[in-house]
């Protein structure tokens, strides 16, 4: 029967392999049965009450590839094949993902008893920032953290800010080698990033700190940054080379601040209005003031949110600048006519008489917001509304703002990137605009301020909820001020005079254009 006929020469040829073959084999078969296993039980074993799995041959790898590769570009295929809520397998976890504006009130409007961001960004964050802030401590305590933040973040500190940051941009371009002479091309991205250091650790930090930013805290926080590579979601803990290292700048860096702090108070400061004071004087509902090490770990954790996004972003806009000269020359008219000829200093009060500057960061942040995935343990059964499905506490739950933010349904021609659209009247005009929606949303207060609920809203590019960004009008006054300056001295455009724009590189956490990203600039004068 069987076993002479086939199973018996099978294993007579089987041991006349080598050890190392007979392993080769053992494996490969392995490997085929657990493939065979996977595909199997994604047709037989569907659960009706859970949402659709994307198909993937390889247990636990799954999707990972597809997704880590091009994040946007996976969620809109699935959502075309199985619309806005389905599951997909990153690293042997499941994920759920559930894009569009209903997908996205469900998860960052998620009620503390069903969603936890904690629980997922701490093995990152928490080495980094380190102890007691922001997600290594319960989150009543963040929203109390945010709430003494967002006191340096008012109208009174940006009309200081502006000034600030002017000079900052103007100083970089007059010493960096790269902008000597009349005209020249350069890889944009590090410059940016270095634009956007210096701006917000001046601004926010004093000018004690930005002139660390020439020596030690440059390099400091370099290293601090390679904690956030995603490899550390599983290897935080490895005692590898870049995690020393880690490790090494967050107590160093931490140090500086907590010595400043000392400093500050011994010297008896009574008048200033940066983060850092505010933090110095501010006491936890509790009656317990913030002791030094939580304000020197929040304000490198303030910096580090800062830095990634508002870098990347300022790229993109520099980017899209030069692939668009004619909307370059835009914003120089519009800040000559709003203005005057001579252009003035620029101060807070002059961003608001300018929309088309404040609409390319609104329109480069639509289509390149450098978070594409917000992610949340569930930490009991959720019921999505309008469907059966439960989502089960082993899921981990994906939100994607960007999606409904490049959903033709809402954005008219949504690949193109046109701030005109942001008018009233535009033909691109999206309908949040036409009929006022954007301004007139709901308000919430989680512990640190009125916030906007945004249930409705297709364009999130800062969150929702209590994890809401708190940065968001610093972001927009720094955004806005570089770019108002860099207009008024350069003209930018492609090295081939196209108008084609770089790839997005998704390799780290935060996205950000591929690089070398090279631009033509062109002194205006
Ligand atoms: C949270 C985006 C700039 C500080 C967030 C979130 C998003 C976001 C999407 C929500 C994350 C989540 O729900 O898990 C952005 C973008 C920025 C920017 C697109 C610039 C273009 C800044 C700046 C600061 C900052 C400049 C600091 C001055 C924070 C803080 C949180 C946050 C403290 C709260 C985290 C939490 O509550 O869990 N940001 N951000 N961000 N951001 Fe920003």
């Amino acid at each position: 029967g069987f076993v002479q006929e086939v199973a018996a020469p099978l294993a007579a040829s089987y041991s006349q392999l080598g050890l190392a073959s007979q392993i080769g084999v053992a494996l490969a078969s392995f490997i085929a049965i657990s493939v065979v296993i996977h595909v199997l039980k994604q047709f037989l074993f569907v659960n009706p009450n859970e949402p659709p799995m994307v198909f993937s041959w390889f247990p636990v790898i799954g999707s990972t590839i597809t997704y880590g590769m091009d994040p946007p570009k996976f969620f809109k295929e699935q959502q075309a094949k199985f619309g806005d809520c389905f599951s997909f397998i990153l690293l042997g976890k499941k994920m759920t993902v559930y894009v569009g504006p209903k997908g996205n009130d469900f998860i960052l409007n998620g009620k503390i008893r069903d969603v936890c961001a904690e629980d997922i960004y701490t093995v990152l964050t928490t080495p980094v920032f380190g102890k007691d802030v922001v997600y290594d401590c319960p989150n009543s305590k963040l929203m109390e953290q945010k709430k003494f933040m967002k006191v340096a973040l008012t109208t009174e500190a940006f009309r200081q800010y502006v000034p600030i940051i002017a000079d900052e941009v103007n100083s970089y371009f007059k010493r960096t080698p790269d902008f000597k002479g009349q005209s020249g091309t350069v890889n944009i991205c590090p410059k940016m990033a270095q634009i956007t250091i210096f701006t917000a650790s001046h601004s926010l930090q004093g000018k004690v700190i930005r002139d660390k930013f020439d020596e030690t805290l440059a390099d400091l926080y370099h290293d601090l940054d390679m904690g956030f590579s995603p490899a550390n979601f599983m290897l935080h803990w490895a005692p590898l080379p870049w995690n020393n290292r880690r490790d090494y700048a967050q107590k160093t860096v931490a140090k500086i601040y907590m010595d400043t702090i000392k400093q500050r108070r011994d010297a008896g400061e009574t008048d200033a209005q940066d983060i850092m004071f505010h933090l110095m004087k501010a006491t936890y509902k509790n009656g317990v003031p913030v002791p030094d090490h939580e304000i020197a770990h929040m304000m490198i954790a303030l910096l580090m949110a800062g830095q990634h996004s508002s870098s990347s972003t300022s790229a993109w806009i520099m980017l899209r600048l030069a692939s668009r000269p004619d909307i370059m020359e835009d914003l120089y008219q519009e800040q000559i006519k709003a203005l005057g000829a001579d252009l003035p200093p620029l101060k807070y009060e002059d961003l608001a008489k300018l929309p088309l500057n404040q609409a390319i960061v609104k329109e480069t942040l639509r289509l390149h917001a450098p978070i594409h995935s917000i992610m949340r343990a569930v930490k009991q059964p959720m019921p999505v509304p309008g469907t059966k499905y439960v989502i089960p506490t082993d899921h981990v739950l994906m939100a994607a703002p960007g999606v409904s933010a490049s959903d033709e349904q809402y954005f008219p021609q949504p690949d193109l990137w046109e701030p005109h659209r942001w008018e009233p009247d535009h033909p691109l005009t999206p309908s949040i605009v036409r009929n006022g929606e954007d301004e007139t949303t709901e308000t919430i207060d989680y512990g640190y301020g009125l916030v906007s609920k945004g249930t409705a809203s297709p364009y999130l590019p800062f969150g929702a909820g209590r994890h809401r960004c708190i940065g968001e009008h610093f972001a927009n006054v720094q955004l806005q001020t570089i770019t108002a300056t860099i207009v008024r001295q350069f003209k930018f455009r492609n090295v081939d005079g196209s108008d084609k724009v770089i790839g997005t590189d998704y390799a780290s956490l935060f996205s950000r254009p591929l690089e070398p990203a090279n631009i033509y600039w062109e002194k205006r004068n």
